[in-house]
């Protein structure tokens, strides 16, 4: 009989024995505890499809709930590397699934040792035995928890009679962190993808897109081809906003009919089987025709995002990329009257954020809002070669906030008015690549 096993995170073992290295590399003589995801509860006794933790698929490949992976570099070589797995298990397999085990953990995801989860009580105390320090991130896994910090106090009772302990518990994020800000070549290949299944999706759904159609059936084309290209599904809860519902960023009601004379603005992206993820928004006519004003604000957020885009190269920073379409954006908004008064002082008073509210765009990778620090307190941290962000700014015209002092009244003809156009840039040595490229963006090609 042939057995069906999963395909996820086998490719490339090597990668991850490589990022590894690095991280040991990086954590000198500290041991490292990362866990793996738990199931989350969808309702009563039904849970989610699960989502791996990004840290522990960075650093494992390794695609099964309820694991621990522990780095543990004052250990002899074949003890550094110990993963605490679901054990193989008949009853549990026939309802949940396969499981690799603990035998399967050291064949095919380079573990030196494994052992079964509920062993891990038992066991840290004795693997942490040794290290200069110990990095778990704290908050964030409230079942490992308790365990690292009762072994680490276990250590610190014993340390006056064998004079040993951790000096501190430390966050391994800024190591681990600042790795998977900068993509290796296979990653963007990766990130290629997600961003091609993403905006081929994009394409699809303008095709589509009538008035009459409810938002959720326009989200269906989307998330089938999602799912038909090979990609897990969304990579977030899909936007797909038609007129005012666009000025609410995380609108995913998704339960309107689409109106003659709206915009629809669709927000969505893949996740790929490891991961890698797209996020995409374009915003195009319903009927296929903009309004007057439709086209004057698509225009001028057009601008913006292509101008922003023009300024991501190494040595730019991403304030420098949201400053860049801050500044298209207010200097399009006095001559459309919009605000009135002189741009740096609307930049400066933040006189526009009744229109656009949110920043330009963020660090995209495994999670959709990438790790990896915008800021080391005062200094902005620079593009780099490798770096992937989103470029994503946009304009909601609504009665939701209140105009500022000293700004004008909003005209009936504009409001109901919600435009985001987002793509995914790579920084390369001598600028960028957009990786969302193939999802159009033109005024003309918004039009039917
Ligand atoms: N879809 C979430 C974002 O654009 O950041
Ligand atoms: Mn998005
Ligand atoms: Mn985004």
């Amino acid at each position: 009989m042939a057995i069906h096993q999963p395909i996820d995170g086998r490719c490339a073992p090597a990668l991850f024995a490589l990022r590894r290295a690095r991280f040991f590399e990086a954590l000198g003589s500290a041991a490292a505890v990362i866990p793996a995801a738990p199931l989350a509860v969808h309702h009563a006794d039904c849970e989610w499809p699960f989502r791996q933790n990004s840290d522990f698929w960075y650093l494992t490949g390794f695609d099964e709930p309820d694991a621990v992976a522990l780095f543990l570099p004052h250990r002899p070589e074949g003890e550094r590397f110990v993963l605490f797995v679901q054990p193989r298990e008949a009853s549990a397999e026939v309802w949940q699934g396969f499981r690799w085990g603990t035998e399967g953990a050291v064949a095919h995801f380079g573990a030196d040792l494994a052992h079964p989860i509920h062993e891990l009580a038992e066991r840290l105390g004795d693997y942490l035995k040794g290290a200069e320090g110990i990095a778990f991130r704290v908050g964030k896994h409230p079942r490992v928890e308790p365990l690292v910090i009762a072994a680490w106090a276990a250590q610190l009772d014993r340390a006056p009679r064998n004079g040993h302990a951790a000096l501190g518990l430390v966050a391994p994020d800024p190591l681990l962190h600042a790795m998977r800000l900068r993509k290796t070549p296979e990653e963007l290949e990766r990130l290629r993808e997600a961003a091609r299944i993403s905006a081929e999706a994009h394409e699809l759904a303008r095709q589509v897109a009538r008035p009459g159609l409810s938002e959720r059936q326009v989200q269906a084309v989307i998330e089938q081809h999602f799912l038909e290209q090979g990609a897990r599904g969304p990579a977030y809860g899909s936007i797909v906003a038609g007129g005012d519902n666009a000025c609410v960023l995380h609108y995913t009601a998704n339960n309107a009919v689409l109106q003659e004379g709206d915009l629809l603005l669709i927000d969505a992206g893949c996740s790929l089987a490891d991961y890698y993820n797209g996020d995409i928004t374009r915003t195009f006519p319903v009927a296929g025709r903009f309004s007057g004003e439709q086209r004057a604000l698509y225009a001028l957020v057009l601008a913006a995002q292509e101008a922003a885009v023009a300024s991501v190269k190494p040595g730019f920073t991403a304030e420098g990329v949201h400053e860049t379409a801050l500044r298209v954006l207010v200097e399009g908004l006095v001559q459309l009257g919009l605000l009135v008064g002189e741009v740096d002082g609307l930049l400066e008073q933040g006189a526009y954020r009744h229109l656009y509210m949110h920043r330009t765009g963020h660090w995209l990778g495994l999670d959709v809002h990438d790790v990896g620090a915008y800021r080391l307190g005062e200094h902005h941290v620079e593009l780099e070669s490798g770096m992937v962000l989103t470029v994503e700014p946009g304009l909601y015209v609504s009665d939701r906030l209140p105009v500022p002092p000293g700004q004008p009244a909003i005209d009936n003809r504009w409001k109901g008015i919600g435009i985001r156009i987002e793509d995914d840039v790579a920084v390369h040595e001598r600028g960028h690549e957009v990786l969302t490229a193939a999802a159009l963006k033109s005024v003309a090609a918004m039009e039917r």
